[in-house]
């Protein structure tokens, strides 16, 4: 087999890692897997179907005969172009419910290996140091202050024409945080063998040139 490079980027909502690990992604000529937008095209089908958010095992089913893909920087849920979709605030406010889920994990976990053996990936999301790809050759776990992760999040909104404001994605982001790193199964956590960078106040590029100089020569930069 040949030597495949897994880089893990995990860390809280707002830590700048969706951005970040898809620049890398490029300048590394690699796959880029954004773990959570798995999560979040599965909530949106489920919000649109109807779905019972608090069955699990309709939820469990919904994601058995789900089709997600994600495919050159789109994501597609049974051939649905979702990629817009899924930032609303509806399913931020459920996608965490979602992914408490074991069974939900399991599948996805599953879907999120399988692409990562056969390729070089950048994976970002919040169990992917710790156990989606726990011997990934390089992993970093980014954060921010919470203030700067708010601002963040809340520009983005603004950005995409959502009527929200700061104290309330605020709230969000603390309330995403506390479901997502007290859940049972693999909830957020830096694994022993990851980077932490705290990417308060700095821009794309110091971050990207941080995590570049911790890869050395173990890659080739584009
Ligand atoms: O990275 P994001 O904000 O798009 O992730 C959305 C949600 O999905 C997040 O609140 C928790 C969940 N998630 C997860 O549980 N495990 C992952 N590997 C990625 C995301």
């Amino acid at each position: 087999m040949r030597n495949i490079i897994q880089i893990a980027v995990d860390g809280p909502a707002g830590s700048g890692k969706s951005t970040i690990a898809k620049k890398l992604a490029e300048k590394l000529d690699m796959l880029y897997i954004d773990t959570g937008a798995m999560y979040r095209a599965l909530t949106y089908k489920i919000i649109s179907m109807g779905i019972d958010i608090g069955d699990d095992n309709a939820v469990t089913q919904a994601a058995k005969s789900s089709q997600i893909l994600l495919e050159k920087g789109k994501v597609y849920i049974d051939g649905e172009d979702v990629g817009e979709k899924i930032r609303s605030t509806e399913v931020d406010a459920w996608v965490s419910r979602v992914a408490e889920i074991p069974q939900v994990r399991e599948i996805m976990v599953g879907i999120q290996r399988e692409m990562a053996m056969s390729q070089n990936v950048v994976m970002d999301g919040r169990d992917i140091g710790t156990n989606v790809l726990p011997g990934a050759r390089y992993k970093f776990f980014l954060t921010a202050s919470i203030e700067e992760r708010a601002l963040r999040r809340y520009r983005d909104k603004k950005a995409s024409g959502a009527a929200e404001n700061y104290e309330t994605v605020k709230k969000e982001i603390l309330r995403r945080d506390e479901i997502d790193s007290t859940r049972e199964i693999d909830p957020l956590r830096k694994a022993e063998d990851a980077v932490v960078i705290d990417t308060t106040g700095k821009t794309i590029d110091e971050v990207l040139e941080q995590i570049l100089m911790r890869l050395g020569d173990g890659v080739d930069v584009l």
